[in-house]
């Protein structure tokens, strides 16, 4: 008999049909004569139950069936007795792939704490909390790609080792062949990377943006979707040290196009959650309101399925930085000293300080634009007052900063001084300058930190619960 996925049989099953389903053991319970054996094979959050007769089956077989075992289950579909489904499955022949010893087992039916599941990373997939937010992840990367091509624009991909740094930050992990304890060293008394791998240093990418350029001025509208790199020591529940990032790169778009761009594909992605993932979404929405039950009203969050579309229903607010700084100022927050950092005029904006326009001033999700230069990368294009430059970030509630991009410099002169200023090797990335040089043209693209997306549309706090296998500093185990 040819397997049915859980997610068809509980959409389409007829009462009467004979079926064969596989899959994981979510919960037993029963009495000395019936056993309820709740079975997920992945497809969907909902288990198909299982019903199974002790008398149909050999002593003590039923026994070994227990949370975490797998199963092939053989059956007739008859109607549910519950309420929660249309369709229940009665057992004639089950077979037991394996077996999950419940003194060993970790993920027991009962409700682990995030840390826990953390810990034991391996496992988590099996949870109802984590399958939902995987599928999600899984849509969300699916819509992207739709989203593009539908748009005409084109998948690029760029390299992951390179010998730049795109965003001059000099935050990189370097890839080395070199031994450890005896590398070659210069007359200088330096490591000699003349004679690494790639004959010279290099590094994990921290953005495709600057391949990502080469490619718009030619092909029009592109798009990378990538991991990148980031050897930042920051612990914090919103960063990475490997994420996957979305990079569009348009030629002929100004700021104002590439705004438009952010908002429109923002919640064209959160409209495609709400159409394709509606049973994941309800119940990891149910799933945040239990936890959130346990804090302080003030602290609570606003409802996922709420939040979704709010973020979908409004436009989105467009400010200035220097207007968000004054805002800031003035704020009772800010009065009272409630910021842990200053606000001041040429401060990068913390997440306190984002979260408090999106949540509390505008009550709408931002996009902050005309941020001071020495604040941001060099590639930028510089605005006419030589103070701010033609930057857009987009902050969210719960997530702050979920997108990242700008206008480019487009003029070769005003792009080497911008680099010779502040350090950046013009020299070595004569391949970049000369898209500068060789039919320049204004050009914009922004960076959407894939997690910090899925972060958003499933309610998840901690952005270590979004990405199947996180690497933060300290702990790359699994
Ligand atoms: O603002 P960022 O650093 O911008 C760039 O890398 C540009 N090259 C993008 C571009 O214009 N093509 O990063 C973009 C986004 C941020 O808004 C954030 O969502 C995410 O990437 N991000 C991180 N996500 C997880 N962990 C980290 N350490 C992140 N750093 C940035
Ligand atoms: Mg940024």
């Amino acid at each position: 008999m040819e397997r049915k996925k859980i997610k068809e049989v509980l959409k389409a099953g007829q009462v009467g049909e004979k079926i064969l389903v596989k899959g994981w053991v979510r919960t037993k319970r029963g009495s000395k004569n019936v056993q309820f054996i709740a079975l997920n094979d992945g497809s969907t959050i909902l288990n198909l139950q299982v019903v199974a007769e002790i008398e149909n089956f050999k002593e003590d077989f039923l026994k070994d069936i227990n949370s975490g075992a797998s199963l092939a289950v053989t059956g007739e579909l008859v109607k549910s007795k519950g309420t929660e489904q249309s369709v229940e499955l009665n057992a004639t022949e089950i077979t037991i792939y394996g077996k999950a010893d419940p003194d060993k087992y970790p993920i027991q039916p009962k409700r682990h704490t995030l840390e826990f599941l953390r810990e034991n990373a391996h496992l988590r997939f099996r949870t109802g909390t984590f399958s939902a937010v995987f599928r999600v992840r899984h849509a969300m990367a699916f819509a992207i790609h739709n989203y593009f091509n539908f748009k005409g624009f084109y998948y690029l991909n760029t390299p992951l080792i390179t010998a730049s740094d795109a965003e001059g930050a000099g935050q990189m992990f370097r890839v080395t062949t070199l031994p450890a304890n005896n590398p070659p060293m210069t007359e200088e008394g330096k490591v000699d990377f003349s004679q690494d791998f790639f004959g010279g240093s290099t590094n994990l990418t921290v953005s495709g943006q600057l391949e990502g350029e080469l490619g718009a001025t030619a092909l029009g509208e592109i798009y990378t979707f990538g991991p990148t790199f980031r050897a930042e020591n920051s612990n914090t529940t919103r960063h990475l040290s490997e994420f996957w990032m979305i990079e569009p790169e348009m030629a002929f778009y100004n700021l104002k196009d590439n705004m438009d761009l952010a908002e429109d594909f923002l919640k064209y992605l959160i409209k495609y959650a709400l159409d394709n993932c509606i049973d994941d979404l309800e119940f990891l929405t149910k799933r945040l309101h239990q936890e959130e039950k346990n804090k302080p009203q003030a602290e609570r969050s606003m409802d996922l399925m709420e939040k979704l579309k709010f973020v979908l229903n409004d436009k989105f607010v467009r400010c200035t930085y220097t207007e968000a700084i004054d805002i800031l100022k003035n704020s009772k927050q800010n009065k009272k000293g409630k910021f842990h950092y200053p606000v001041e005029w040429g401060v990068d904006l913390q997440s306190e300080h984002e979260r408090y326009l999106v949540e509390k001033h505008f009550g709408k999700p931002v996009i902050l634009i005309d941020y001071p230069k020495d604040i941001k990368a060099f590639y930028m294009k510089m605005n006419s007052d030589n103070k701010t430059v033609a930057a857009m970030d987009v902050l969210f509630p719960q997530i702050g900063e979920i997108i990242g991009g700008s206008e480019r410099e487009a003029d070769y002169d005003k792009l080497l001084k911008r680099m010779t200023e502040i350090g950046v090797p013009a020299k070595s990335m004569w391949w970049y300058m000369d898209t500068r040089r060789f039919g320049s043209v204004p050009h914009s693209g922004f960076g959407l930190g894939f997690e910090r997306l899925v972060m958003f549309m499933t309610g998840m706090g901690n952005i270590r619960d979004v990405i199947p296998f996180p690497r933060t500093p300290k702990n790359a185990e699994f």
